[in-house]
C-alpha cells in the first residue's frame, strides 16, 4: 500500500451510524424513556413500515433472518420425512432450518450466471415427499421467480423466499419479498438494512399464516398468557425497532449507492484477464449486498488486496452440501458442478454506501494490477 491509499474496509458500519446519528440517538432515546423494551409501539411502527415497503399485508418481526425461516416452515406445518429444495450455495441459514422445522434439505446446484437456484434443475428433484423450495436472492439479485413460482404452482408446493441479502430487489419490476406464500429477512448489522445487533422478520399476504407465525414467535399466544399452542421466544426489541424504521428511510438511497458503486466496478473492471464479474440476468434490478468477482488465482488475489489494506470476504468457502454437517448425505462435486466450483473462485469486493470514490479507485487499481493491468 502506498502512503496515499486509504484503507478500505469490507463495511463501514460506524461511518453510516454517523451520518445519521442524531435520529438514530434520538430513537434509542425515545425507547429508553419510555422503556418500551419488548414488543412496544416502535416494534408495530416498524413491523408496519418495512410492510409498506415491501409491499405486502403483514410483517411478522423476529429475532433474527434465521428465526424467520424456522418460523414460516414449521406455521407451513413442515413435518418429519418433508423435503424442501434449497440452493447448493447459501449462508447455513437456508438448510439448517430445513432441518430444525423436522424436515429433509434437498439441494439443487446454482446458475453459473446468477449464482441462484438453478430453475431448469429443480423439477427433476421434486419427489411426492417435496412440500417446498426456498429460492435464496444471493448477493442482493434476485432469483428466477418466474422459474420457481411456475414448478411451485405445477406440484402444489410452497415457496418461501429468502430475501436476508436483498431488501428492495426486484425480479420483472416486483419486489422480492411478494413472490412466494412467505418471504424471511435478516436484519444482521451489515446487511443492506442492518440493526444494531440480531433482527429478523417474515412477510406474507397470508392472513392466517401471519397469525400462525405471529403466535408460535411469541410462545403460541399473540395474547399473553394465552397460550393455543407450545412456541418459542422470538422477538424483535424496541431498541431494534427504532432503529430499524429510521435505517429504512435511508435504504433507497443507500441501495442507489450500492448500484453506483456496482456499475463502477462493472464498467472499470470490464475485460480484465482471468477475471469473472457477476451477472445480472433479464429483468431483475440487484441491490449489490455483496459484489462477488471469480478467479482461478482467488487466494492470491486476497492476499494481494489484503496488502493493500483492502479487505475482503469469500461469500462462501464451501458450498453448503459439501460442509461436513452434511457429509452423511455422501454428494461429490459432481452433483453440483456450479456450486463446486465457484467455491474456489469466489471473492466478494467491498461495497457499502459510505465507500468513498478513493477506496473505490484503489480497490480499481488494485484489482486492474493483479490482473497484469496498469490503470491511469
Ligand atoms: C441468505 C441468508 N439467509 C439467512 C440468513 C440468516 O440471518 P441471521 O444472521 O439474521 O440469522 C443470512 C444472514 O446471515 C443469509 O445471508
Amino acid at each position: 500500500m502506498t502512503s496515499a491509499s486509504p484503507s478500505v474496509p469490507f463495511a463501514d458500519l460506524h461511518a453510516q451510524y454517523l451520518a445519521i446519528k442524531p435520529e438514530i440517538d434520538a430513537a434509542i432515546a425515545e425507547v429508553i424513556a419510555t422503556s418500551s423494551f419488548i414488543r412496544g409501539p416502535q416494534v408495530e411502527r416498524f413491523e408496519a413500515d418495512f410492510a409498506t415497503a415491501i409491499g405486502t399485508r403483514h410483517c411478522v418481526s423476529c429475532a433474527n433472518g434465521t428465526d424467520a425461516l424456522y418460523i414460516a416452515m414449521v406455521a407451513l406445518g413442515v413435518k418429519p420425512g418433508d423435503e424442501v429444495i434449497v440452493p447448493a450455495m447459501s449462508w447455513i441459514s437456508t438448510s439448517e432450518t430445513v432441518t430444525q422445522a423436522g424436515g429433509r434439505v434437498v439441494f439443487c446446484d446454482v446458475d453459473p450466471k446468477t449464482y441462484t437456484i438453478n430453475t431448469a434443475k429443480l423439477a427433476a428433484l421434486v419427489t411426492d415427499r417435496t412440500v417446498g423450495i426456498i429460492p435464496v436472492h444471493l448477493y442482493g439479485q434476485s432469483a428466477d421467480m418466474a422459474g420457481v413460482m411456475d414448478i411451485a404452482s405445477d406440484r402444489g408446493l410452497w415457496a418461501i423466499e429468502d430475501c436476508a441479502q436483498a431488501h428492495l430487489a426486484t425480479f420483472e419490476g416486483r419486489q422480492v419479498g411478494t413472490f412466494g406464500i412467505a418471504a424471511t429477512f435478516s436484519f444482521y448489522p451489515g446487511k443492506n438494512l442492518g440493526a444494531m445487533g440480531d433482527a429478523g422478520a417474515i412477510v406474507t399476504n397470508d392472513d392466517s399464516l401471519a397469525r400462525k407465525m405471529a403466535k408460535f414467535a411469541r410462545h403460541g399466544g399473540i395474547v399473553k398468557g394465552d397460550h393455543e399452542i407450545e412456541g418459542i421466544n422470538s422477538r424483535l426489541d424496541g431498541l431494534q425497532a427504532a432503529i430499524l424504521s429510521v435505517k429504512l428511510r435511508y435504504l433507497p438511497g443507500w441501495t442507489a449507492r450500492r448500484r453506483e458503486i456496482a456499475a463502477q466496478y462493472s464498467q472499470r473492471l470490464s475485460q480484465l484477464p482471468g477475471l469473472d464479474l457477476p451477472q445480472v440476468a433479464n429483468a431483475r434490478a440487484p441491490v449489490w449486498h455483496l459484489y462477488v468477482v471469480a478467479h482461478d488465482a482467488r487466494d492470491s488475489l486476497a492476499a494481494e488486496l489484503k496488502q493493500g489494506g483492502i479487505q475482503t470476504v469469500i461469500n462462501y468457502p464451501r458450498a453448503l452440501p459439501f460442509l461436513p454437517c452434511y457429509a452423511s448425505l455422501g454428494h461429490q462435486p459432481q452433483d453440483f458442478p456450479v456450486a463446486a466450483r465457484m467455491q474456489s473462485r469466489i471473492l466478494s469486493l467491498p461495497i457499502f454506501p459510505e465507500m468513498t470514490s478513493e477506496q473505490l479507485d484503489h480497490v480499481l487499481r488494485s484489482v486492474a494490477s493483479f490482473c497484469g493491468v496498469a490503470t491511469a
